[in-house]
C-alpha cells in the first residue's frame, strides 16, 4: 500500500480501532476519517484509472485495495458505468462505511415491513430516495437494506468494510415479487494502489 492518502487513513482507522473496541460507536467515529482520504485530490486523479466492477445478477464485484492483517477491516473499490443499478440488498452482519469519490448517485433505504414469519418472503417499502454527489458518505449498520444506482456518469465509490465480504450470505429483496433470498456477497478482486 503505497498510496500515502490511503495509508493515513489506514493510519488513523487502525488508531481508531486501538482505542475503541465498540463496534457501534467504532463505526460512528468514522466517516470524518473517510471524509479526508475522499477530499484528497491524488486519490480522486488515481481514480480515473481504475477498472468498472461488474453488478452481474447474482454477484457484484469490488475492488479489493487493503485488507488489515490485525483489526480485518478492508477498503474496497466500486465503479459503477453510468446508469448501473445494485440489487437491493443488505450485507448481514458487516458495518459499512460508503464514501462517493466521483461521479453522482442514488441512494435507497427501505425498511422491512412483514412479520418475517414466510421463508423466502419480505415485504419492503422505500423509506430514502436520495441523489448525493462526491464527498457524500452513507454510513450502512448492519442489515440495512439499500440499493445504489449511478447517475449518467462512471460512478466510483469507496468502500469500508468491518471485515471482507464475499465469504458469507447476505440478503437480497425483490420489491416487485416480495421474494427475499441469500447470496453470497461481491467478489473481491484484488488492485494494487500505485
Ligand atoms: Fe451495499
Amino acid at each position: 500500500m503505497s498510496h500515502s492518502a490511503v495509508q493515513k487513513f489506514i493510519d488513523a482507522t487502525r488508531a481508531l480501532f486501538a482505542v475503541e473496541s465498540d463496534p457501534a460507536k467504532r463505526w460512528q467515529k468514522m466517516p470524518p476519517l473517510l471524509e479526508e482520504l475522499l477530499a484528497n485530490p491524488a486519490i480522486k486523479e488515481q481514480s480515473k484509472s481504475w477498472p468498472d466492477c461488474s453488478q452481474g445478477s447474482e454477484r457484484a464485484e469490488n475492488l479489493l485495495f487493503y485488507e488489515d492483517p490485525d483489526y480485518k477491516f478492508v477498503i474496497n473499490g466500486l465503479i459503477k458505468a453510468p446508469k448501473t443499478r445494485t440489487q437491493i440488498h443488505d450485507h448481514a452482519h458487516n458495518w459499512t462505511l460508503y464514501g462517493v469519490l466521483d461521479g453522482t448517485e442514488t441512494i435507497e433505504r427501505y425498511k422491512r415491513v412483514d412479520d418475517r414469519s414466510k421463508a423466502d418472503y419480505a415485504e419492503i417499502r422505500k423509506t430514502v430516495n436520495v441523489k448525493v454527489g462526491a464527498g457524500k458518505i452513507d454510513l450502512v449498520p448492519p442489515y440495512e437494506i439499500h440499493a445504489e444506482e449511478s447517475g449518467d456518469e462512471r460512478t466510483v465509490a469507496i468502500i469500508v468494510r468491518a471485515e471482507k465480504a464475499g465469504g458469507f450470505l447476505q440478503g437480497r429483496y425483490d420489491p416487485v415479487t416480495n421474494k427475499y433470498w441469500q447470496g453470497y456477497g461481491p467478489k473481491q478482486l484484488p488492485y494494487e494502489l500505485k
